[in-house]
């Protein structure tokens, strides 16, 4: 049966989201979400997006972003481009819809000077951080077939706080810490300048920003947490829900068990405010080591896959 791939249409959202969540299990979405996070984006571009159509039914849709607008002190990203899904219906699996989606995708973001295509660790408006290896196994496949390559693997990981305490050598390290003139604070209001200068200075995408979205909609937010050496902001933590992260130490002050010192105090709040589990949805290297001595489990195990483009 014949299908064709079109540019996306505003009254495709519907039917998108339908397949979108026939598809894509683990990541199901509102329409609602799909609005804010999709067509709400400034850097959505319809002529980047693409549905595929057999008759009057959508069997196929692909996201492909690049920057219209700097995101933060992170600008412009130039010739970095992004596809953040892409999916077609169990039945019309291997005819090649999604082959013929990530050509015109590949064609359009090389229209837009991009000369990588990552799939997809796009901020903020990613969905899932790289391929679930194992809930899109056929996705990877698929994806290493068309020449992308590994560019780093990212795990979402999580646990009950149900038993959740402080081990004693950890209170011992952070009463030395003490010592020492380092604390942990939550926020409050009069750290707000100095706190936006530290992750300008350390973390200016995506921390930054989300330490400016919390405090904008509430300047008293307590779900920040900021590592101090005497009066001096040296580390971030926040949380929403249940969802922990993003967390940033400056890396000057590494190695010395200020980043435990955060995590066990972000804890204590989030379990303060009622919380019973945590999560966090992407963390990778030495921080996932972390994150696993102090008790947290891989959930999702994700590759962050990269295509140049010639
Ligand atoms: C991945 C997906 C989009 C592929 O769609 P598709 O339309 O079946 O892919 P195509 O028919 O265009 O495949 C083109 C080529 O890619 C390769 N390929 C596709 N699926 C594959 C698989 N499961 N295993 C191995 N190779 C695969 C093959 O080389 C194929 O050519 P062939 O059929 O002649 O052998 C689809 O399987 C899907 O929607 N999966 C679930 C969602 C998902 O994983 N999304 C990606 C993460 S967001």
């Amino acid at each position: 049966m014949p299908y064709s791939i079109r540019e996306y249409k505003a009254e495709d959202e519907e039917g998108v989201v339908a397949l979108w969540n026939l598809c894509l299990p683990r990541d199901e979405i509102t329409l609602n979400t799909f609005r804010r996070k999709v067509i709400l984006d400034p850097n959505f571009n319809a002529r980047g997006c693409f549905v595929a159509g057999a008759r009057k039914t959508i069997v196929g849709f692909l996201l492909s972003l690049s920057r219209r607008y700097p995101y933060f002190d992170v600008g412009l990203e130039h010739g970095r481009g992004w596809i953040t899904v892409l999916f077609v219906h169990p039945e019309w699996r291997r005819r090649g819809i999604a082959d013929g989606m990530v050509e015109k995708a590949e064609f359009f973001l090389a229209q837009e000077g991009v000369k990588e295509i990552h799939i997809s660790d796009y901020t903020p408006n990613y969905f899932i951080p790289g391929v679930d290896l194992d809930a899109y196994a056929d996705g990877h496949q698929f994806l290493r077939a068309r020449g992308y390559q590994k560019l780093q693997n990212v795990y979402s990981m999580g646990r009950s706080l149900v038993d959740f305490n402080i081990p004693d050598d950890m209170k011992d390290r952070f009463r030395q810490l003490e010592i020492a003139g380092f604390s942990v604070d939550v926020f409050h209001p009069p750290y707000t300048l100095r706190l936006l200068e530290f992750l300008r200075k350390n973390y200016p995408g995506d921390l930054f920003r989300v330490a400016l979205e919390r405090l904008k909609e509430n300047p008293e937010c307590d779900e920040i947490l900021v590592a101090l050496k005497e009066e001096e902001i040296i580390g971030f933590s926040h949380f929403m829900d249940e969802r922990f992260g993003p967390f940033g130490i400056d890396e000057a002050y590494g190695g010395r068990g200020l980043g435990p010192m955060l995590y066990y105090h972000t804890v204590e709040q989030m379990r303060k405010k009622g919380k019973h589990n945590l999560w966090l949805a992407w963390t990778t290297g030495r921080a996932k080591d972390f994150y696993h001595k102090v008790g947290l489990k891989v959930l999702r195990r994700h590759e962050i896959m990269k295509k140049n483009l010639d």
